[in-house]
């Protein structure tokens, strides 16, 4: 009889954290959520208590254990990416908020490093760019706003790190101090070309190299929970990746030129670029797809940050929908956008034209505009902010990209699905899971542990849901024009 093998994986994303059990056959057999609270303390800043992000982990993790038939045999840890999170090495509390991705309050300290020359080394360090998305210049901030408390992180009272070393160091009582090589890459800290931490980066950035993590592979015997601080168990853990990165391998892209586009807060699509990394110059960024212990994969990415948030403005902030998945039916009872272009620049805009001063933007509105006009422009938005990044990618990386796999929240809404394959002119597919990112935790960790045996064992799980052809004649009708205007319109607002 065949041992059960199942896997727990935990996705602790912006808004909450997953937690699935999956069977060898890459079937969930059972799941757990809990949200935590967002803290927007001014304008442009967004907060996580880390405290509270543990107790998620906690919840939904529990939740799906108690509905698995059998016990985990490892776990596998997936996070959202490039929040900058302290914490007091011995009791674990943070002694600050942790600096969420999309919060843009160090914008002026991009500006004055770009001003001060440092793009250029901070491009051919990492492959990322001068952006207050990723981590390095929000420590920076921490370090000029509150010495005393930087000096303590040098004297080693306090660790650096995102959120899979956060977590992880949770999940083993302190003992672990580590990430992986796929969320390293997202510091700004990182050599991405050559492996490891940047001492001059460092130096840049006034982050002191010996509070972060030591960084380890996506997937191996990283380390191992403590049964006193995690719900008695007593596993390894095997995977650890950046969601975006774990969402790639969950949707098994292991090919050079397969690319995924999950809809979350944001949208991300990354293709995989093989052994060698692709650098851009027209606003992709250069990343670790993933490293199974013998070196790294690589990736492009197009960074996109409002995507599911632009559908919870709708519902939160204007009030013209009560529930997220009505934004479908809404913006299907009208034939087209009635040429209104709303450009969700609510945190800044990343790929491609990466500009934290952009502000949202509706153009185009008559006194004929309805609810259904906006919701439809929202959703024509997303595809044409997906579409504007593969159709860079198909020009630096000279790919051809015939079909897009697709995942994450909005993935299950079939009108926006239909209308990215008709910006795109390529094939849609959704898979079975939708949920990739604990999909791909999980994997990374069960390829460490011996619940599969490679990467075609993985493959073969992959089982198509549901796929969306172009209609033809769509692509080229002259709405994008108007979104790329629309989008200039929105640049420089503060
Ligand atoms: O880079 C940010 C990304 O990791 C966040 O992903 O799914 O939480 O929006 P998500």
């Amino acid at each position: 009889m065949l041992i059960p093998m199942p896997v727990l994986a935990i996705d602790a994303g912006t808004t909450g954290v997953t937690a699935l059990v999956v069977d060898e056959s890459g079937s969930v057999i059972s799941r757990g959520y809990s949200e935590f609270a967002q803290g927007f303390p001014r304008p442009g800043w967004v907060e996580h208590e880390p405290a509270n992000i543990w107790v998620a982990v906690q919840v939904a993790a529990r939740a799906a254990l108690e509905d698995s038939p059998s016990a985990p045999t490892c776990i596998g840890i997936t996070n959202q990416r490039e929040t900058a999170v302290i914490w007091d090495r011995r009791s674990l509390s943070a002694p600050r908020p942790a600096i969420v991705w999309q919060d843009r309050r160090t914008t002026d300290i991009c500006t004055r490093l770009r001003e001060d020359g440092h793009e250029d080394l901070v491009r051919r360090t990492t492959g990322l760019r001068l952006d207050p998305y990723f981590t390095a210049t929000k420590y920076m901030w921490v370090a000029q706003q509150n010495p005393q408390l930087w000096q303590q992180v040098r004297d080693g009272k306090f660790a650096l790190g995102t959120i899979d070393s956060y977590v992880v160091a949770r999940l083993t009582g302190g003992r672990s101090h580590i990430t992986d090589v796929t969320n390293a890459s997202r510091t700004l800290l990182y050599n991405t070309f050559e492996g490891a931490w940047s001492d001059e980066l460092c130096e840049l950035f006034d982050v002191p190299i010996d509070a972060l993590p030591e960084v380890v592979p996506s997937s191996g015997q990283l380390a191992r929970t403590d049964p006193d601080a995690f719900l008695g168990l007593d596993l390894p853990i095997g995977g650890i990746a950046g969601d975006q990165q774990a969402a790639l391998f969950g949707q098994v892209c292991f090919e050079p030129g397969s690319s995924k586009c999950t809809y979350g807060t944001g949208s991300f699509v990354l293709v995989n670029t093989g052994d060698a990394p692709v650098t851009s110059d027209a606003g992709l960024l250069t990343t670790v797809a993933w490293d199974l212990g013998n070196g790294p994969v690589f990736a492009l990415e197009g960074s996109i940050f409002v995507t599911g948030s632009a559908v919870q403005w709708l519902r939160d902030g204007l009030q013209i929908i009560q529930t997220s998945a009505e934004v479908e039916s809404l913006a299907a009872s009208v034939p087209d956008s009635g040429g209104v272009v709303f450009v969700p620049a609510l945190t800044g805009l990343g790929a491609p034209d990466w500009d934290p001063t952009a502000r949202g933007t509706i153009v185009g509105i008559t006194r004929g505009t309805t609810r259904a006009h906006l919701a439809r422009a929202a959703l024509e938005a997303i595809a044409f902010e997906v579409r504007d990044v593969v159709d860079i990618m198909c020009a630096e990386a000279a790919l051809d990209v015939p079909a897009l796999s697709v995942d994450g929240g909005a993935s299950v809404n079939n009108l926006l699905c239909q209308i990215q394959a008709d910006q795109l002119d390529a094939v849609v597919r959704r898979p079975q899971v939708p949920d990739t990112t604990a999909l791909g935790a999980a994997f990374f960790a069960g390829l460490a542990t011996g619940v599969w045996a490679g990467m075609d064992e993985l493959s073969a799980t992959w089982q198509e849901e549901r796929r969306f052809t172009p209609t033809g004649g769509v692509r080229d009708n002259g709405d994008h024009d108007r979104w790329r205007d629309a989008v200039r319109r929105s640049l420089g607002w503060d």
